[in-house]
């Protein structure tokens, strides 16, 4: 949130990541195919030190296999969006909204077919920066296919994060897919190389990966 970066292209960790309003490279224009869905890892953290990067690489690593989908990860954190305090709701809104960092999030959202939103757990509950995200916006959610993965240090793997994003995506018409990966002791689960120790991971999220794009 710190950041406002202009419209750069980055590469964090050797992913290559959307510029800060999601606009692709020209690189990877030229390898997109049409017919490719894009599909967003959107980075649900944003602090110091965030474990999110780390575990949104080791997703990216195993989804931006599936043929299907060109895969990009989306980092609020490049975003400097806003905190929500207009004087009315998104759903009232009538046209763009009037903030231009608001106005290309909304575009982003609107151009990308699904997402697949990384859930940290913070006090059983999931980040307040993910919340902000989301309330910024209102049609762009609708029908917007959407997998979770929550994680957490607990044992639980971020459950009752994603079961309150859950909660609040279905009321903003979002399409969940079945399945989510819940990550526990998210401190234990990559290894030296930043694969994710559990072999069960990658199929779970192949899986999602099919649900997504449909
Ligand atoms: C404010 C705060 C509250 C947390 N509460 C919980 C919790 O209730 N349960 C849990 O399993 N982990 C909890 N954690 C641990 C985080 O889930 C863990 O540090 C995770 O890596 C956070 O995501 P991030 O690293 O992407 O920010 C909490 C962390 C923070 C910063």
């Amino acid at each position: 949130m710190k950041y406002r970066m202009g419209i750069v292209a980055i590469c964090i960790m050797g992913v290559s990541v959307s510029s800060i309003y999601g606009e692709p490279t020209h690189n990877e224009a030229e390898q997109r195919s049409p017919s490719s869905k894009i599909i967003k890892i959107l980075l649900g953290s944003t602090r110091q030190g965030r474990r999110s990067e780390k575990i949104g690489k080791a997703v990216y690593e195993i989804v931006k296999k599936n043929q299907k989908a060109h895969v990009e990860i989306l980092d609020l954190r490049e975003w400097a969006l806003p905190w929500f305090d207009d004087a009315n709701p998104p759903f009232q809104r009538e046209g763009p909204s009037a903030d231009p960092v608001v106005r290309k999030w909304s575009e982003m959202i609107e151009k990308t077919d699904a997402l697949i939103i990384l859930v940290p757990d913070y006090n059983q509950g999931y980040s307040a920066v993910l919340k902000n995200a989301i309330d910024l916006l209102f049609r762009e959610w609708s029908g917007k296919r959407i997998a979770l993965v929550g994680y957490g240090d607990a044992g639980n793997g971020g459950e009752h994060a994603a079961a309150q994003l859950r909660e609040v995506l279905r009321a903003l018409s979002a399409s969940l897919v079945a399945d989510q990966l819940l990550i526990p002791i998210v401190y234990q689960a990559l290894d030296q190389e930043g694969k994710f120790i559990n072999k069960e991971y990658e199929p779970i999220l192949e899986k999602m990966m099919e649900q997504l794009i449909v």
